[in-house]
Formats: C-alpha cells, structure tokens, sequence
C-alpha cells in the first residue's frame, strides 16, 4: 500500500455507527457501569476518542510509536522541554523560532534548564556545543524565517552516540515532505496550526514519539500539565491531513516559481528557499525533503524596516499576517512580528535582518501571486528611485 492510501484509511471508520468522518466527542467525562469499570475513557483531559484518532494519524504519519495532541504548537514544545531536569541543557537551531526562544529563555532558563544556540548546518558546531549536561538537541529543518536546513541523519548519530535526544520541530516541512524519525530523531513536533491543519483556521499542536516509552512519558505529562486540543479543533486537524500531501505538492510548486521570479528582482538583495540550486544547504534538502515547502523568505537591497513595512502592507493577495501553511498567501515581516521577542543582534546573527520579508505561499494561482509582488516591487521601488 502506498503512503495517501494508508495514511487515508487509517483513518477508522466509526465503530458505533459506521460514520466515515471520524465523530466529534464533545463531552467532559464517560459514564461507568462500576467504579473504574468504563470503555477506556474516563476523564477527557486524560483520553478522548476524536483526539485518539488524531494522535494514531500523526503517529502513523511520522513513522513513529506514539503521538498527542495538545492546544498549541508551543504546548507541544512545552511537553518536550518537560522531559528535561533541572540543571539540564538543550542545545538548539540559532534560527529559531521567536516562540521557542521565548519559552526556553523566559521560562525555563528560571527553572535551571539553559540552552546554547548554534548553527546547526553545521555538523561541528553541534558536536562542539554537546557537553554532560546536554539531555536534548532540538532542530528545525527548514528553519523559520531563514530555511536553513540541517543534517537531521547526522545529527541523529551524533546525538545517539551522546546519548541525547534529537527533538525536530517538523512544521515547515510537514510529514508530507520529511519524516524526521525514520532519519534519527527520537521526537518530532508541530505546529499544527500550519500545514497540517492547512486553512488557518485554528491553533494545535502534536507531538510524536520514537519509541513506546518516550510516548508513555509525553503522555503523562500531557495529562499532567493539561494543555490537551479540544475534540473540534482534533477533527479539523484530521480533515486537514486529509489533502496534506496533495496541499504541500502545490505550495512547494507555487513557491518554488514565486523564489525563481524573486531572484530576478532588482529590489531583492537574498532569496530564501531551499529549492534553488543556490541554497546553501539544497544538496541537504534534496537528500531527506521530498518537497521543498511553500515559505519563501528574502530581504531587501535597503535593509530598512519602513520600506519593508511598506511593501508588506501593500500587497493584495498575500495578506499580511502571522503564520503560514494555510491555503491563502500570508505575507510577514519577521523583525516586526514572529521574531519581535529576539533580540536585534541575535536576530542579525542568524540572518534575520530588519527587511527580511517572509511569504507564506498558498494555493492560489502562481501568475496572480506574481503579479501582486511585481506590482508591489514597481511601487516601492519607484519611491526609492531603484530601477527594475
Ligand atoms: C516552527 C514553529 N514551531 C512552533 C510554532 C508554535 O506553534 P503555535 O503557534 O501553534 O503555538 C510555530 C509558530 O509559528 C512555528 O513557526
């Protein structure tokens, strides 16, 4: 059987019913015959039949053992930063995402977790950075906003060999295009909010585990902390994975036209997208993406931040916006919005300048997309007296 097939039907028909959409349990608790004597559900924190079918799919996806569903991207990070001790360290992507960076630095570091950020593109800065107290490294692959890709196989060993876990932040990629665990990981997360629920239509997160007892773990403290994804917002999720794999084929086909179209741009300073034979990293992407995602992110000759406000403010069809991997065109200013948390110098570090602009590529048709930035480019340029 092939992937979409199996990831289709494994999707269970309703027992009780024989309803080929997974039902909705809107309920809060389970009726017992006896104290203790019930069907597997008791509390819905603790279990519920529409997230159970999320967190088989997910699990199913990613090739792993066991997956969970929580409320937000961030509380599935949250769960995995839980595994961790104190005086533990995380060695993490320089890239990260604003959220993360926030998480670990404004929470965590007060409880004795710290963190050392480094380029993990390259293999040597990892290696350098493990030391004893490093429990976890934790990777995203493409990174947001600058799609730096990291050797998720080799990192994978290297963190085996310490004994360390690999955490990669899945998002930007999606199952679809990566699958981080058959290429070392031991957890994979998401934002759910993005690509796998696909239409920007609300905020989830999930988690998925290499083995059994990473997963009873997870689970323990997904009960624990609480942070669960409501029944609705588990069924929208599923109906997103539905057409994943069909939706991140045409945002990585749109944003691969939409990247060669910016290379050609006068205004453009730096294109970001794994895709171009130009990327730093395209051989990497090549070997463990199968797509190449639908963000595209570039900066601007003049790195400055009004003429970049400007531009985001004025395109049609890209709407200006956070997120992304929704099937409308999302268009961000990173320094302004997502990653306003980082500090301007460890921003710079990693590449986030202030005209650094990101799109979120959706499904529109290309030459429209196209066209919006083209005519946005010829105003803003005119203004600054460029020509194109
Ligand atoms: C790569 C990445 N990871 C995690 C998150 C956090 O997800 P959420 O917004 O669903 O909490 C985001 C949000 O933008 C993200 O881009």
């Amino acid at each position: 059987m092939k992937e979409t097939t199996k990831i289709l039907h494994s999707i269970p028909v309703d027992a009780l019913t024989g309803a080929i959409s997974t039902p909705i349990y809107q309920t809060s608790t389970y009726v017992q015959e006896a104290p203790g004597v019930h069907k597997g559900y008791d509390y819905a924190r603790s279990n519920n039949p529409t997230r159970k079918v999320l967190e088989d799919l997910i699990a199913t996806l990613e090739g792993g053992s066991n997956g969970y569903a929580f409320g937000s991207g961030l509380a599935a990070i949250d769960a995995v930063v839980k595994l961790l001790e104190y005086g533990d360290e995380i060695v993490a992507v320089d890239d990260i995402y604003g959220g993360a960076f926030r998480l670990f630095t404004h929470i965590y570091q007060k409880f004795g977790i710290s963190v050392k950020y480094v380029d993990t593109t390259d293999v040597a800065n990892v290696a350098e950075a493990i030391s004893a107290k490093t429990k976890l490294i934790w990777l995203e692959s493409p990174t947001n906003p600058t799609l730096k890709i990291s050797d998720i196989q080799v990192i994978g060993k290297l963190a085996k060999a310490h004994n360390v876990l690999l955490c990669v932040d899945n998002t930007f990629a999606s199952p679809a295009a990566q699958k981080p665990i058959a290429l070392g990981a031991d957890i994979v997360i998401h934002s759910a909010t993005k690509y796998l629920a696909g239409h920007s239509d609300l905020i989830a997160g999930l988690v998925v585990t290499r083995t059994e007892a990473l997963g009873e773990k997870i689970k323990f403290i997904q009960n624990a902390s609480g942070a669960i994804l409501a029944p609705f917002d588990s069924w929208l999720t599923i109906r997103g994975i539905e057409t994943l794999s069909l939706r991140v084929k045409q945002h990585s086909e749109n944003a691969q036209k939409i990247a060669e179209f910016l290379l050609t741009q006068d205004i453009v300073n730096q294109v970001y997208y794994p895709g171009l034979s130009q990327h730093k990293n395209h051989e990497i992407a090549k070997q463990q993406q199968k797509y190449f995602g639908g963000v595209v992110t570039f900066d601007l000759k003049i790195d400055d931040k009004e003429l970049a406000t400007k531009l985001v403010s004025s395109t049609k069809y890209f709407k200006l916006a956070e997120s992304l991997g929704g099937v409308k065109s999302l268009i961000c200013l990173p320094c302004e919005m997502t990653h306003k948390s980082i500090p301007r110098e460890i921003r710079y570090q990693s590449g986030v300048t202030d005209s650094l602009i990101r799109l979120s590529v959706g499904l529109e048709d290309v030459e429209d997309l196209i066209a919006d930035l083209q005519e946005v480019f010829q105003a803003v340029s005119e203004k600054v007296s460029i020509t194109i």
